[in-house]
């Protein structure tokens, strides 16, 4: 079965075999009795942050539940529930027409609800875990369905259980967020907080729309340029070796983090190796961004990797930090 279109990258892999999951119930089916429980399974939702290596010799879940709603709300907050295949930036903007804000710093971001938490995704000043009230998620280990808080979900930056060995298996059906009814615009993030439109009283709507505009202006659009989003983390350092680096590289981007580290950019690092609009093959970094990989056309996964590493080699040299790949490789 051809993924090409099922990853935001456009890299051309198969699957031995694949479901579209449109009912929770199916995945008792494939789990537990079906004559698909012994195969390799992958689950894939938007598939906008995983890197296909090669062929996929298994089934792919490709999970496709729909459904929204308002449920009963809190003093504080509104409680809005999604289903895992529902399109996060449909989503956001839904949230906003029914006249709740919160969501509106994570807008255009690619993928699905179900996969939003398991990498935490964040952008201008906002993650996951900041709204996030609880999951449904299935187990096939006991074919059972469970409810986890946001303690059990241990969101860290861009990482989750859903990521680590203890929770990988783990499926996510639905997700609710807490959402304030006392809204506050978040323009934490100076460069959102600089927007010509952001003066004034701003809407969440509003906010949105900027949110939206920054993104247009230095990230490639997924459907008419692979990618998947910011290709590694901002590696986190300690304050020593921050400062060591400082001396060296004075314009190094940095922040500094509650417990005294550092976050440093790592497309800066990148951008000051000379990588921004080079190419290894098909594989290349975009111009306007240089955290971001882009399948330049027919690049097979492989070519990505050799991108990524020899990248991963410059920083390392000049600046001995380790980047570390955001997208899950398979
Ligand atoms: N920079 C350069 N050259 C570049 C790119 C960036 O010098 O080619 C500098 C910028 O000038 C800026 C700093 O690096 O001073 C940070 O850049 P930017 O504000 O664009 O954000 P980022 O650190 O590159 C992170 C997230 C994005 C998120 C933005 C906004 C990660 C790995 N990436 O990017 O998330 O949208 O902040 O909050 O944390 C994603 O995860 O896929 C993603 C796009």
């Amino acid at each position: 079965f051809p993924l090409q279109s099922l990853n935001t990258f456009g890299i051309a892999a198969s699957a031995r075999a694949y479901l579209r999951v449109t009912e929770k119930e199916q995945l008792l089916g494939v789990y537990v009795d079906g004559a698909w429980a012994t195969l390799p399974k992958l689950v894939l939702g938007g598939g906008s942050n995983v890197l296909l290596t090669g062929d996929f010799d298994g089934l792919v879940l490709h999970i496709a539940l729909q459904g929204r709603e308002v449920l009963e709300d809190t003093q504080q907050h509104y409680l809005v529930r999604a289903a895992a295949g529902e399109n996060w930036h449909a989503f956001v903007q839904w949230t906003l027409a029914q006249g709740v804000g919160g969501l509106e710093n994570l807008s255009l971001i690619p993928g699905t609800v179900g996969a939003a938490p398991i990498q935490n995704i964040g952008a201008y000043g906002l993650e996951i875990k900041d709204v996030f009230h609880r999951a449904t998620v299935f187990d096939p280990c006991s074919g059972e369905t469970r409810v986890m808080e946001a303690a059990a979900c241990r969101f860290g930056y861009r990482d989750s259980v859903f990521k680590r060995e203890e929770g990988r298996h783990l499926i996510i059906l639905d997700v609710t967020f807490a959402l304030p009814k006392q809204w506050q615009p978040n323009l934490r993030y100076a460069e959102l907080a600089a927007e010509p439109s952001l003066t004034g009283t701003p809407t969440p709507q509003q906010v949105a729309d900027a949110v939206i505009a920054i993104r247009r202006r230095k990230l490639p659009d997924p459907a008419v340029i692979g990618n998947a989003g910011s290709f590694f983390k901002n590696p986190v350092v300690s304050g020593a070796q921050c400062a060591a680096l400082l001396e060296r590289f004075p314009a190094l981007v940095h922040h500094a983090q509650p417990d005294g580290s550092e976050k440093l950019a790592a497309g800066w690092l990148i951008d000051q190796c000379g990588w921004k609009g080079r190419s290894l093959g098909a594989a290349g970094v975009y111009p306007k961004q240089a955290l971001v990989l882009v399948n330049n056309g027919g690049a097979s996964g492989a070519e990505v990797v050799a991108l990524a590493k020899a990248i991963q080699a410059d920083v390392q040299a000049r600046y001995g930090v380790l980047l570390e790949p955001e997208p899950v490789f398979i």
